[in-house]
C-alpha cells in the first residue's frame, strides 16, 4: 500500500494544496460579515486567538496522525488504537468522518454550482445570450441539478488525476490565482466612492460585542469549519507529506494563509457593500445587521455590479470566478477522503473509486435539490453543527489519550531530533489532551441545548 500511495512533490505543493483545502467559500461567505457586525478588529483577534489556540493544535493532530500513518482516515485512527475497543472507535470515528464529509461536499456542491452559474452568465450575458444569462441565475430546480453536477464533475476528474497530477497540480495553479484576483478587486474596489466608509466598518474595534459566549462559539465554529477539521481532510493530506517536512511549521503557514484570506476577504467585502449603499443597493435586513451569506453573495453584489456597466461585468466575473476557484481547491479536499479510503481498503484504482464516490455524493446532492426546503438547512447543520465538533473531539481523544506518547514523539524528532526541548512540544500535548476536548465539548453541548 504505501509503496503506490501518493506524496506531494514539494512542501509549496502542500502548502497550496492544504491551503486551498481551508481557503474556500466559508473565508469570503461568512467571516467578513460576521467579523464587521460583532465588533470589528476586536472580532478578528477573537478569531485570531482562537484558531491559533484552538484550531490549529487540532489541525496539527491531523496532520502528524496522517502522516505518521501514511494512509487514510480509517486506517490512520484505527492504527494507533491500543486494543480490540479503541480499534473499534477508531474504525468508527473514521467512517463517520467519511460520511459527515460526504453529507459537507454535498451541500457545498449545490453552492459551488451557484457560483460557477453566476460566473459563466455575466460574459454570457455581454455577448447577447441573455436568456442563457438568466437561465444560469434563476433559482430553478434544473438548473441547480446541472450546475451542481458539471461542478463535481470537475472535483472528480481533479480527484482521478492523483495527489501530485491532480490535487497539487491544481492547487497551485489555482491558488496564487485567487490571491491576486483577491489583491486586485480588493486594491480597485478600495478607490470607490463608499469604500472608506465600510473598511472603518469592518476595522475599528468595539470591544464591548465580543464578550458573548454564544459570539465565541460560533466564531470557533467558524474557525473549525474554515480550516477543514474533524472530518479526515487535513489528515489525509497530511499523510501525503513527506517524512523529511517539519510538520508544526507547514501547519502553522497553512493556518496563517487561512485567517491571513480571511481577514483579506474583508477588505474587499465591507468595502464593496458600503460602496453598494453608496449607489442605493439595500446592505441591511429589516433588523439593522449587515445583509450577510446568501443574499450577500447572490443579491447585494449582483445589484451593486448591475450599477457599474462594463467594469461590473468584469468585476463580477472576476468575484465569481475567486468564488468558484475557492469552493474547488476545497471540493477535491473533500472528496479525497472517502477516496483515500476506498483506494486503500478496496483495492480499487483512484480513478473507479472518484468516479463512484463522487457519483454517490453528487447523488445526495441531487437528493436535497429536490427537496431543498426541507434538506438543505438540515443536512448543513447536521454536519457542520454537530458532526465536526463530535468529531474533533474523538480525533482530540484519539491522538491526545490513545495515541503512545513514544511514538507521537518519535514522529515529531524525524525532522526535528531536539523537538521534546521546544515549545510545541511543551504546550501542544496539553492541548490536545485537555483544553481542545474541553472546550470542543463545551461548544457541543451548548449547540445541543
Ligand atoms: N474549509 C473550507 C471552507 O472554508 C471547506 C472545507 C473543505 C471543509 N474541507 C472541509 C469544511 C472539511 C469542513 C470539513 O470553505
Amino acid at each position: 500500500m504505501a509503496a503506490n500511495r501518493g506524496q506531494f512533490g514539494s512542501r509549496l505543493g502542500f502548502i497550496f494544496a492544504a491551503a486551498g483545502s481551508a481557503v474556500g467559500l466559508g473565508n469570503i461567505w461568512g467571516f467578513p460579515t460576521q467579523a464587521a457586525s460583532n465588533g470589528g478588529a476586536a472580532f478578528l483577534l477573537v478569531y485570531l486567538i482562537l484558531a491559533f489556540a484552538l484550531a490549529y493544535p487540532v489541525l496539527m493532530a491531523e496532520l502528524i496522525l496522517g502522516r505518521y500513518t501514511h494512509g487514510n482516515s480509517v486506517a490512520a485512527l484505527s492504527g494507533i488504537a491500543r486494543g480490540p475497543v479503541t480499534k473499534v472507535i477508531g474504525t468508527g470515528t473514521g467512517l463517520l468522518g467519511i460520511l459527515v464529509a460526504s453529507m459537507i461536499l454535498s451541500f457545498y456542491g449545490i453552492v459551488a454550482g451557484w457560483m460557477l452559474g453566476y460566473t459563466l452568465s455575466y460574459p454570457l450575458d455581454v455577448v447577447g445570450a441573455s436568456s442563457a444569462a438568466d437561465w444560469l441565475t434563476g433559482f430553478t430546480m434544473p438548473r441547480n441539478l446541472i450546475l451542481m453536477g458539471v461542478f463535481m464533475l470537475m472535483t472528480i476528474a481533479i480527484i482521478m488525476g492523483g495527489v501530485k497530477e491532480g490535487i497539487e497540480r491544481w492547487s497551485s495553479r489555482l491558488m496564487p490565482t485567487l490571491i491576486i484576483t483577491l489583491i486586485a478587486l480588493a486594491a480597485y474596489v478600495l478607490t470607490l466612492e463608499g469604500a472608506m466608509t465600510g473598511l472603518r466598518v469592518y476595522l475599528i474595534p468595539d470591544f464591548s460585542k465580543i464578550f458573548s459566549s454564544q459570539l465565541i462559539l460560533s466564531a470557533l465554529g467558524s474557525a473549525f469549519f474554515s480550516l477543514s477539521l474533524g472530518v479526515g481532510t487535513m489528515l489525509v493530506y497530511g499523510s501525503y507529506i513527506s517524512d523529511k517536512e517539519h510538520l508544526p511549521s507547514i501547519g502553522a503557514q497553512v493556518a496563517l494563509i487561512d485567517v491571513g484570506i480571511a481577514v483579506l476577504a474583508g477588505f474587499l467585502i465591507l468595502p464593496v457593500m458600503y460602496v453598494a449603499a453608496e449607489r442605493g443597493v439595500e446592505i441591511f435586513s429589516a433588523s439593522g445587521a449587515l445583509l450577510s451569506e446568501d443574499t450577500l453573495i447572490l443579491t447585494v453584489l449582483p445589484e451593486l455590479f448591475a450599477t457599474m456597466g462594463t467594469v461590473g461585468v468584469a468585476l463580477a466575473t472576476a468575484f465569481f470566478s475567486l468564488m468558484t476557484i475557492a469552493a474547488l481547491t476545497s471540493s477535491i479536499s473533500i472528496l479525497e477522503v472517502p477516496v483515500a479510503f476506498i483506494v486503500e481498503r478496496f483495492d480499487w484504482s483512484r480513478k473507479k473509486a472518484a468516479v463512484v464516490a463522487g457519483g454517490l455524493i453528487a447523488s445526495m446532492s441531487g437528493a436535497i435539490i429536490l427537496d431543498f426546503e426541507n434538506l438543505f438547512g438540515a443536512v448543513i447543520a447536521l454536519s457542520t453543527r454537530y458532526g465536526q465538533p463530535l468529531l474533533g473531539l474523538l480525533l482530540c481523544v484519539f491522538v491526545g489519550w490513545v495515541w503512545q506518547r513514544n511514538t507521537l514523539l518519535a514522529e515529531l524528532k524525524k525532522n526535528d531530533p531536539h523537538v521534546a526541548e521546544g515549545l510545541f512540544w511543551r504546550i501542544w500535548p496539553v492541548y490536545v489532551r485537555f483544553v481542545c476536548p474541553v472546550i470542543i465539548a463545551i461548544i457541543f453541548y451548548r449547540s445541543l441545548v
